[in-house]
This record gives structure tokens, C-alpha cells and sequence, in this order.
């Protein structure tokens, strides 16, 4: 384990295994749909699209798009920007945002409005962690990999200043790592 790390909270067996089942659920959900359309959330999906899609049975078309919100004062309303927006023109696709983490829900429910605005066929969120503790937005996850504690956890895509991301794991990021920057 990497001495940055408190404990390991997913090991990578377990991530892949409910990865695989997410995949079901949803080539089943889509069994009449041709094509799905996969938006990953820069960059913290990025592990998890890709075990994801290649999990899947049916035709998947990728595509990204990176957003930041504006700072704490602003995260509260809501107001997010969009960095880098998907290639794609959505309408009439099947669209799944596929995202890291949900934590206040604001991300989540700005991105599902401004895509639900490009007239998609459907469009459904799936989320690999989910820390329902610190909802304040109003957001349905239609495919959720875990519920986990209100812990800041890194690995598997996941970022603390752009570090962690290729750990195989999710784990809890010791305290003294973010207090000693
Ligand atoms: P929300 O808008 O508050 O739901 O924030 C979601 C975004 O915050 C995620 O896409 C992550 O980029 C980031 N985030 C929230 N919690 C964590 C965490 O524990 N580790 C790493 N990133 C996190």
C-alpha cells in the first residue's frame, strides 16, 4: 500500500467485479438500444469508463467532457464551467454520464441539465462512489458502484492534486498529506 494511504476502502478485485455488474445492468437496461453513448467526466472517470465500456456487450461510443466549478462560494449555486465540451452532437443519442464520485451533487446536477438541453433519446447518470452524507443537490444515480463513508479517497482515477490516480485501489488519503501542502 502507499505510505500516503490511511486504508484501502475498495480493493481492486472488488471495483472490478461491481464494474462488471454495472456492465450488465446496463446491456440489459439497453437491450433494444443499438448504441450507447458513454460522456465521461474528466479526469477522474477515466479508469472507470474504460473497464466500464470494455465490460459492456452492445456498441459503445465514447466521448468527454471536463468541467470545474468555481470555488466554494459558487459550488453552492451550482455554477460550473465547462473546460472541455464533448465533440458529440448528442441528439437522439443514448446517453450515460459515467462519473467518479458524487459528493455534493452539484457537478452532476448542472452536467445532466446543460446535456439534457442537446435533446438526447435518454440520458442516465452511473457513478462509481457515491457519499450520499454530503448531498445537497437533487441528483438520481441510476447505476451506483458503492455508498461510501464522507472520507476523501484517492486511487482508481481519483486525484488529490493530481496524484493517485493510477493507485489500483480506492483508499483514504491520510489527513497529514492535504494539511502539509
Ligand atoms: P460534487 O459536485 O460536490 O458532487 O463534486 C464531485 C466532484 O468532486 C467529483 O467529480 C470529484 O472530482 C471531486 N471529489 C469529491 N469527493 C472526492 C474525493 O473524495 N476524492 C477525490 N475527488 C473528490
Amino acid at each position: 500500500m502507499h505510505q500516503d494511504i490511511a486504508y484501502v476502502l475498495l480493493e481492486h478485485d472488488q471495483i472490478t467485479t461491481r464494474v462488471r455488474e454495472l456492465a450488465q445492468q446496463i446491456d440489459r437496461d439497453y437491450a433494444d438500444v443499438d448504441e450507447l453513448l458513454l460522456v465521461g467526466v474528466l479526469k477522474g472517470s477515466i479508469m472507470f469508463i474504460v473497464d466500464l465500456a470494455r465490460s459492456l456487450q452492445r456498441h459503445v461510443a465514447l466521448d468527454f467532457i471536463a468541467i470545474s466549478s468555481y470555488g466554494q462560494a459558487t459550488e453552492t449555486s451550482g455554477v460550473v464551467r465547462v473546460l472541455k465540451d464533448l465533440e458529440t452532437d448528442i441528439s437522439g443519442r443514448h446517453v450515460v454520464i459515467v462519473e467518479d464520485i458524487v459528493d455534493s451533487g452539484l457537478t452532476l446536477a448542472y452536467l445532466r441539465a446543460n446535456l439534457q438541453r442537446r435533446n438526447p433519446a435518454s440520458l442516465r447518470i452511473c457513478a462509481l462512489l457515491d457519499k450520499p452524507e454530503r448531498r445537497t443537490a437533487d441528483v438520481v444515480i441510476d447505476y451506483l458502484g458503492f455508498h461510501i463513508p464522507n472520507e476523501f479517497v484517492v486511487g482508481y482515477g481519483l486525484d488529490y492534486a493530481e496524484r493517485y490516480r493510477n493507485l489500483p485501489y480506492i483508499g483514504v488519503l491520510r489527513p497529514e498529506v492535504y494539511r502539509g501542502r
